[in-house]
């Protein structure tokens, strides 16, 4: 144990501003434009963005501080952050399961996440190849027809080389920062990436309520209709609020690790959580508007970026350019997160094995391509192979939404758990008071969220994710 390289020694963030970009980098991703306008569409728009916005209030911010205190307090890769924590406050140094689930959850995410990564690179291709026989002007798609369009996903999901290759370059890219450390490659990549992507998203979004339909938005996505707030549609804004957020998988415990002692934790948090929420929720706007104003499905779930959003760009003036600024973006956000899920277990190997970052990151990313590999394929050559066929839950599965499941519904829920039982019952009052930068009243309607409603909320996606027919 103690093999962490602590103190002045180890790399930190230059700045508070530095980690606050880097860890709204990690929170803002394909989650934000990919999961939570699909989630929103699929799950009838105001009642499940509104339960959304509370659940990241009252349960997502709460644990994200769990989660920063816990790894500002340690200083080193997450579990032995937790060590460090338990045995401050004399307590069972096993409590590290909490971060190891994580670091094991991070890694399988990563290996999904950079396939999808990989389907934003092909598209960004195919906007490039656009651009030169749509040309500049006119909509994007010129003499195309609507099923053209639509097939351009199942096209790249039958091309297993297709597929495998851009996850390749997808990781590789995101192999590069990481290795290159926290503050000369992490944080270079969130602080120019991560300004860049807002003017893009506020470009476009702008751009986008210029083409009429942002009333009809407006109304579809802030409207609440308390009948349609049913239990699936709230769990499933729960989850998206974990997943969104980076938690339950010691992201934010990693990347606490490399605060300092100046920096006030709940400010910051709220910070982030703010960010967060405020792009998912300019997600919408930026999407919806194109899609209902080309009279499109707002309902069509994953589909709806990589399928329903392209029909849109033919309409519309500039389209390739649009579409291509739009692939962008999304490219961006998704390579700030993918860098924090490749740190949390390349931060893990680094502290444990004591072998240099490179290398660390080189091993992490080399199992990740392996399972990358076999998730992409999944949806071609190894189309008819489900895993985890005996488990009901994940009957009929392919590998990849096998990984999605184990993530989603147990790892994630289970570490997130155990990090609010942690905080809120077992780690000293003192240490925790001292860390956490909140005072009076406010500490204590914290202390109540973590000890109370974030356990038995959690416990509920857990049990429903065991038991989907739970509610009819
Ligand atoms: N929050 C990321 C997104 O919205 C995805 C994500 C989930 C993540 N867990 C993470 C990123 C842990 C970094 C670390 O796309």
């Amino acid at each position: 144990m103690a093999l962490s390289q602590s103190g002045a020694t180890r790399d930190h963030w230059s700045s508070r501003s530095a980690f606050i970009l880097a860890a709204v980098g990690s929170a803002v991703g394909l989650g934000n434009l990919w999961r939570f306008p699909a989630e929103a569409g699929a799950n009838g728009g105001g009642a499940f963005v509104l339960f959304y916005i509370a659940c990241v209030l009252l349960i997502g911010l709460p644990i994200l501080l769990s989660e920063t205190l816990i790894g500002r307090h340690g200083q080193s890769a997450a579990p032995e952050s937790v060590r460090r924590v338990a045995s401050a406050s004399r307590a069972s140094p096993r409590w590290d399961i909490l971060a190891g689930i994580g670091v094991l959850a991070a890694f399988m995410i990563l290996s999904f996440y950079c396939v999808v990564g990989g389907w934003v690179l092909y598209y960004i291709g195919v906007f490039i190849g656009d651009i030169f026989t749509s040309g500049v002007v006119g909509g994007a798609f010129a003499n195309q027809s609507p099923e053209a369009i639509e097939a351009l996903l199942p096209n790249l999901f039958a091309n297993g080389p297709m597929m495998v290759g851009m996850n390749f370059v997808f990781l590789v890219v995101t192999l590069y920062f990481v290795a290159r450390g926290v503050s000369g490659g992490i944080e270079i990549v969130a602080n120019y990436m991560m300004p860049a992507f807002f003017i893009l998203l506020v470009a476009i979004t702008v751009y986008g309520a210029f083409g009429g339909a942002f009333g009809q938005t407006l109304d579809y996505l802030f409207t609440f209709e308390p009948e349609k707030l049913t239990g699936p549609v709230m769990l499933a804004a729960l989850g998206q609020a974990f997943f969104s957020l980076s938690l339950g998988v010691a992201g934010m415990i990693t990347y606490g690790g490399y605060v300092g002692r100046n920096v006030n934790l709940a400010g910051t948090s709220a910070i982030i959580a703010s960010a967060d929420t405020v792009v998912a929720l300019l997600a919408g706007l930026c999407l919806f508007p194109i899609v209902i104003a080309a009279g499109l499905a707002v309902g069509a779930g994953p589909g709806l970026m990589f399928q329903t959003l392209p029909h849109a760009f033919q309409e519309m003036p500039f389209g390739s350019v649009v579409g291509l600024l739009f692939f962008v973006m999304v490219g961006f956000a998704a390579l700030t997160s993918s860098v924090a899920l490749l740190e949390v277990p390349t931060a893990w190997i680094i502290d444990r094995f004591r072998i240099v970052r490179p290398l660390s990151a080189i091993i992490v990313a080399a199992g990740a391509m392996v399972l990358g590999a076999l998730a992409a394929l999944s949806f071609n050559v190894l189309s008819d192979w489900h895993p985890l066929n005996f488990i009901p839950v994940f009957e009929g599965q392919g590998f990849f939404d096998v990984l999605d499941g184990l993530t989603a519904k147990f790892l994630m829920p289970i570490g997130a758990i155990l990090t609010a039982i942690f905080v809120g019952w077992i780690a000293d009052r003192k240490l925790i008071d001292m860390e956490n930068g909140l005072g009076g009243a406010l500490h204590l309607f914290w202390l109540f969220l973590v000890r109370f409603l974030c356990p038995i909320a959690l416990v509920g996606i857990l049990v429903v994710g065991i038991f989907p027919d739970l509610f009819g």
